[in-house]
């Protein structure tokens, strides 16, 4: 269960850490098993070497040994290994006689070895406790003419090879340690470098998304450039089904127009009537509905039509002056005051076409209910846009504020207008992610704020 479970947790996991978990496994089990039968054969390898070193000094020990006349035994010379010389070295020998005769290495000050090692004319050897701790032991029996029977016995420290063994342990664990960090490192590398492509398509598409650049370019490499061609006709293919779709929507409605004025002038003459007032009039708020409804998505299929040959980016100068020159127009009692000239070199990721109609919709309202002054102020900082629009008008009850979007909802009638700007103005934010909000202001008045999601550099 515990694995299912991990297996499902590798499929979903990014491709880094997928390279990362098969990198791992692999340097462990190659690097384990270096370490594992480089330890077993050094290992292997000193033993052998002890074991033949000792199996040559007891046979050397056993020529050694000479008889006296006496029946009493000695060596001829010294064994040839200064090693059995020096005190307590962990080398030793023992020669004994069955009678109590027992001769030691000089170096064995102290303590005995086991005469049961040598018990047979074979030499034979095993782990023995010595004068200095476990020692390796050989030993074997010899019978003499006189019919005693001599043992000989030779010893070295098991410790000697115990720290042969673990230097070797020990030296050859860093260097493998070291060569696996090496290799995890330059795994590292090379996922980075052959992943590289994926976050170029990645920053590739983010830009395409901001309206940065239009098409995916740059050069992928085999495995990913039919991805990004694909994506690139998917593309267009997807604005060229937008494209239809806005134009059907706006044909749809321009075909409803006539025969809904038809309608409309029959509702107006059955509501004229006293007989049928009350249905007419009931007609002619359909129709009016309906009227809206058509307007609403005639403009936007309008607007969209336009922005048909824009791209997506829009610099602010060339978005503000031609508007502000034609509000002035609109607006003539009014001061359009724009200030903070610095974020004049704003770029934001809407198109141009889309940000003159949003911006027109908010500064003709702010226009139309000014008392005097319609203040414009742009911030923009490291990862964000914002433009302010604030009018000192009589502003509107919060719950108007959120109703004011909906289609057809005008509060004051005394102005003129369908009711449809703040709609088509949602409408668009929507599309470009802006959030669009209006807020009441010091002066009593309406602040539009919207605040854009990035900032194309
Ligand atoms: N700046 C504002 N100050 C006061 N009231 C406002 C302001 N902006 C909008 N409103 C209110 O919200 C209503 C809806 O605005 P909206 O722009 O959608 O329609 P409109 O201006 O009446 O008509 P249209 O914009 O379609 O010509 C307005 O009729 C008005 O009552
Ligand atoms: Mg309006």
């Amino acid at each position: 269960m515990r694995g299912h479970h991990f297996l499902v947790k590798l499929h979903s996991a990014s491709l880094r850490s997928r390279f990362l978990f098969a990198i791992l496994i692999w340097v462990a089990l190659g690097i384990g098993g270096i370490w594992y039968s480089a330890t077993n054969v050094f290992t292997r390898h000193i033993e052998q070497q002890y074991h033949d070193e000792l199996y040559g000094h007891v046979r050397e020990l056993s020529g050694l040994v000479d008889i006296g006349n006496d029946g009493q035994i000695a060596l001829i010379r010294p064994l040839s290994d200064p090693r059995y010389l020096e005190s307590m070295s962990g080398f030793y020998w023992q020669v004994t006689v069955d009678a109590g005769q027992t001769l030691r290495s000089a170096s064995m000050r102290h303590g005995l070895l086991d005469d049961n090692v040598a018990h047979s004319p074979q030499v034979i050897h095993m782990i023995e406790r010595g004068p200095t701790g476990p020692a390796i032991t050989y030993g074997f029996t010899r019978r003499v003419p006189d019919g005693r029977v001599i043992h000989y016995v030779i010893a070295t420290d098991k410790r000697y090879l115990d720290q042969a063994i673990a230097g070797f342990t020990r030296e050859l664990t860093v260097w493998l340690i070291a060569l696996a960090v090496a290799l995890i490192g330059t795994g590292f590398l090379v996922i980075a470098f052959s992943l590289r492509p994926l976050g170029q398509l990645g920053v590739a598409v983010a830009e395409l998304r901001s309206g940065r650049r239009e098409p995916l370019r740059g050069k992928f490499p085999a495995e990913i450039s039919p991805l990004v061609d694909d994506l690139n006709i998917y593309i267009v293919e997807n604005q060229a089904i937008i494209e239809r779709a806005r134009v059907q929507a706006g044909n749809l409605a321009h075909s409803l127009r006539t025969p809904l004025a038809i309608i409309a002038d029959e509702a107006e003459r059955l509501s004229d009537d006293p007989q049928s007032e009350v249905h007419g009039a009931s007609l002619l708020r359909q129709c009016d509905i309906m009227v809206q409804q058509i307007e609403y998505h005639l403009a936007r299929a309008r607007s969209a039509a336009m922005a048909k040959t824009s791209g997506r980016t829009s610099l602010l100068p060339d978005t503000f002056a031609p508007l502000l020159g034609a509000m002035r127009k609109l607006h003539p009692d009014k001061v359009f005051d724009l200030g903070s000239p610095a974020g004049m070199e704003m770029k934001v990721a809407v198109d141009p076409v889309d940000l003159s109609e949003l911006l027109s919709i908010l500064l003709d309202n702010a226009g139309k209910w000014a008392a005097s002054t319609i203040a414009i102020r742009l911030e923009c900082n490291d990862d964000r846009a914002a433009i302010s629009l604030s009018d000192d008008g009589p502003g509107m009850t919060p719950k108007q504020m959120i109703d004011a979007f909906a289609i057809g909802s005008r509060f004051d009638l005394t102005k003129p207008g369908s009711g449809l700007g703040l709609a088509i103005a949602k409408d668009i934010a929507e599309v470009y992610a802006i959030d669009l909000r209006l807020e009441t202001n010091v002066a009593g008045g309406i602040t539009a704020r919207l605040a854009f999601p990035d900032v194309p550099r």
